[in-house]
């Protein structure tokens, strides 16, 4: 392979790259939007909580049932604000939102009342339970995710 060659290689990798760049959805001015990095943080403690559980269901800690219950309602009440946060049409570079939120957002925010929902009918009282009631959460999670949000490097695949 010439030099020459591998220049233009190079050149057009950073053509894409600047491609990728100009495609992804930026509308913040300043770079990053205070809308993006509550409802960011919103998720990141609703991770948080479900890790909590997740643990004990999956017998990597042992059930505590006020531990259990403390997330029950971190979770009831941070699905409870999903709408609130996501209200203004707000993406920044480091946002993982589509677009498609703001045009879908009846389906999106009865996504956030079946999230909601779910987080309410978790039981907390015993191990069995909370390994019953779970699972609709955890799913009501990923298919919102699913819909609304693209996997960090899913734009280099499609
Ligand atoms: C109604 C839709 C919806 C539901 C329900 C939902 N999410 Fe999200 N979530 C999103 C969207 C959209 C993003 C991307 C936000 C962004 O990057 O601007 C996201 C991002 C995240 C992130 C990444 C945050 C970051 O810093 O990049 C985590 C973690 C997360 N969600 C956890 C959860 C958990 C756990 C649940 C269930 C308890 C949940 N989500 C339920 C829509 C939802």
């Amino acid at each position: 392979m010439t030099i020459r060659l591998l220049k233009t290689m190079a050149f057009l990798a950073i053509l894409a790259a600047l491609a990728i760049g100009t495609a992804a959805p930026v509308t913040a001015r300043d770079g990053a939007s205070k809308h993006v990095t509550r409802r960011m943080a919103l998720m990141t403690s609703q991770k948080a909580a479900m890790d909590v559980l997740a643990g004990m269901m999956a017998g990597r800690t042992y059930f505590d049932r006020d531990k259990a219950r403390t997330a029950r309602r971190q979770l009831i009440r941070s699905t409870g604000t999903i709408r609130k946060h996501f209200k203004k049409p707000q993406l920044d570079p480091r946002s993982h939102a589509r677009p498609l939120i703001w045009h879908a957002w009846k389906d999106f925010k009865a996504r956030a009342d079946t999230a909601e929902t779910a987080a309410r009918n978790l039981s907390t009282r015993s191990l069995p339970a909370l390994r019953r009631t779970l699972p609709s959460l955890m799913q009501s999670c990923l298919s919102c995710h699913e819909a609304y949000r693209n996997t960090p490097n899913s734009f280099t695949t499609h």
